[in-house]
């Protein structure tokens, strides 16, 4: 059964007044990032892999948005995540939420805490191209798997709208190279027989609305390429913004690789 398109979401959890402002400042604008994507990541994941009954370890799982989704359609599903905040975050969602076959822990991809042959799945959605040793990743994720059990990496592309705004801001900024981050450590590890690619899926992200939009490329400019832009240039973005709105909303596209290998 697939999972209904997330066509409403658009809300953050709001920043609660505190001492620790900076830190939720952190989470509620890295939030407008992560929450509304259209649910197609989710989809190719279940249309992928047959979860009835199996366990699942997601990783690099953040605020557990792919691995909440997930859990009421496998046996029991682990996620997993180096910031402590994203998975602080997550566990309060599981709590509310009542489901009972869901956890969340930090830990690194590239050392899990887990038994070896111990999970029917692996999953790795838009993350690998941020660990910073992916064949550690990847090694670990084979430990990890039964035999017969699978991996499915979506791995993001660096021609994405995302880029486009970013580079006219932020010249420059390093491409994701899909061979060294996905294509190799995958081969190396799996065998380059094992692994099917389904090639540049246009995964879609959306805001809200346009002042949402903004916000998350202000945020994303200042916080993650240290870029503080001009008036000038936030009239620009602001365009550039507008270019990719669909009525009241701002949809965008991360075309991203999706791969596949069993043990
Ligand atoms: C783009 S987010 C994706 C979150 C989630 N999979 C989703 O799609 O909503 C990438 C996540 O990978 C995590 N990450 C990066 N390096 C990691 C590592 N070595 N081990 C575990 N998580 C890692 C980051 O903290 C971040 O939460």
């Amino acid at each position: 059964m697939l999972l209904e398109r997330n066509e409403t979401a658009g809300s953050v959890i709001s920043a609660p007044v505190s001492e620790q402002q900076k830190d939720w400042d952190y989470v509620h604008y890295w939030q407008l990032w992560h929450r509304n994507w259209d649910n197609l990541d989710v989809e190719t994941i279940q249309r992928l892999c047959q979860l009835q009954g199996k366990s699942v370890l997601e990783v690099g799982c953040g605020d557990g948005r792919i691995t909440t989704m997930l859990a009421p359609y496998c046996e029991r599903i682990l996620g997993v995540d180096l910031e402590p905040r994203f998975i602080e975050i997550g566990k309060q969602r599981i709590a509310e939420s009542g489901l009972t076959n869901v956890e969340l822990k930090v830990m690194d991809a590239c050392r899990l805490e887990l038994a070896d042959e111990s999970v029917d799945f692996v999953l790795f959605p838009w993350v690998l191209q941020m660990v910073s040793d992916p064949g550690a990743a990847v090694r670990e994720a084979y430990r990890a798997l039964r035999p017969g059990g699978m991996i499915v990496v979506i791995g993001l592309l660096s021609d994405a709208d995302y880029d486009r705004i970013i580079d006219r801001f932020v010249p420059g900024v390093p491409r994701i190279d899909p061979i060294a981050c996905y294509e190799e450590p995958l081969a190396e590890v799996f065998g380059v027989s094992k692994v099917e690619k389904i090639p540049d899926v246009p995964f879609a992200y959306f805001f809200g609305s346009k002042e949402t939009a903004y916000d998350a490329f202000d945020f994303a400019l200042d916080y993650w390429y240290g870029k503080k832009i001009s008036s000038a240039d936030r009239a620009e973005m602001q365009v550039m913004v507008d270019g990719y709105a669909d009525g009241q909303k701002v949809r965008i596209i991360f075309p991203a690789s999706v791969y596949v290998a069993a043990k």
